[in-house]
C-alpha cells in the first residue's frame, strides 16, 4: 500500500513537471494572439489603467507587436486580445522598425481635424471614412517606465485616437452611419458564422 502511494505521488510530480513544460513551450511559441473580431461585444470592455510594468506586460507587448506584425496592421490595442489594459501598439513605418508602445496614454490636446479611410484588425476587410483631430498630444508610458509626450500628425495622430477609443470599448464603426455599420455588422456576423460550421 505505501508503495503503490509513493508510485503514485512520484507520478504526480513528473506530470505536474511534464504541464509546466507544456506551458512553458506553449507560453513560448503562442505568440501571436487571437484578435477579436466586431462585433463581439468583450471589445466594448473599458481597459484598466497597468499599475506596474511587470515581466507580463512585457510579454503581452511583444505578443501584441508579433500580432500586429503577422496581421499586418498598423496599430493594437489590448482591448482586441481580450485585455483590458491600457496598453497600445503602434507602427506606423514602412519596413516595420518603428514600434511604439504606449502604456497608460492619456490625451492632453487635440486640435485641427482631417478625414481618412480607416480600417481595423477587428473589422477586417472594411475601409470607411472617419474623421479626427489632426494633431494630437498624448502622455504616455514607455515599456522602460519613462514618462513621455508624444506629439502626432496625419497617419500617426489617426493612429493614436484610433487605438485610444478602443480601450474605450469605442470603435471606428461608432462613427459611421447606422445604416453602414448594421451592413458591417451583417457581413461579419455572416462570415464568422461559416467560419464556426467549418
Ligand atoms: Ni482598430
Amino acid at each position: 500500500m505505501l508503495f503503490a502511494n509513493f508510485i503514485f505521488s512520484i507520478m504526480f510530480i513528473m506530470l505536474a513537471a511534464f504541464s509546466k513544460l507544456v506551458y512553458k513551450i506553449c507560453q513560448k511559441c503562442m505568440s501571436v494572439l487571437n484578435i477579436l473580431h466586431y462585433p463581439d461585444s468583450r471589445l466594448r470592455i473599458k481597459a484598466k489603467p497597468v499599475k506596474e510594468i511587470t515581466n507580463e506586460i512585457k510579454k503581452l507587448v511583444s505578443d501584441m507587436l508579433e500580432t500586429m506584425y503577422q496581421a499586418p496592421g498598423i496599430g493594437l490595442a489590448a482591448t482586441q486580445v481580450d485585455v483590458h489594459l491600457r496598453v497600445i501598439v503602434i507602427d506606423i513605418s514602412e519596413d516595420k522598425s518603428d514600434p511604439l508602445v504606449l502604456i497608460n496614454p492619456e490625451i492632453i490636446s487635440l486640435d485641427g481635424n482631417q478625414k481618412s479611410d480607416e480600417g481595423c484588425l477587428s473589422v477586417p476587410d472594411f475601409y470607411e471614412p472617419v474623421e479626427r483631430a489632426e494633431h494630437v498630444v498624448v502622455r504616455t508610458r514607455t515599456l522602460e517606465g519613462t514618462d513621455i509626450e508624444i506629439d502626432a500628425h496625419e497617419l500617426l495622430a489617426v493612429c493614436i485616437q484610433h487605438e485610444m477609443d478602443h480601450l474605450i470599448g469605442k470603435l471606428f464603426v461608432d462613427y459611421l452611419s447606422e445604416m453602414k455599420r448594421s451592413r458591417i455588422t451583417k457581413k461579419l456576423l455572416k462570415l464568422q458564422k461559416i467560419e464556426q460550421t467549418g
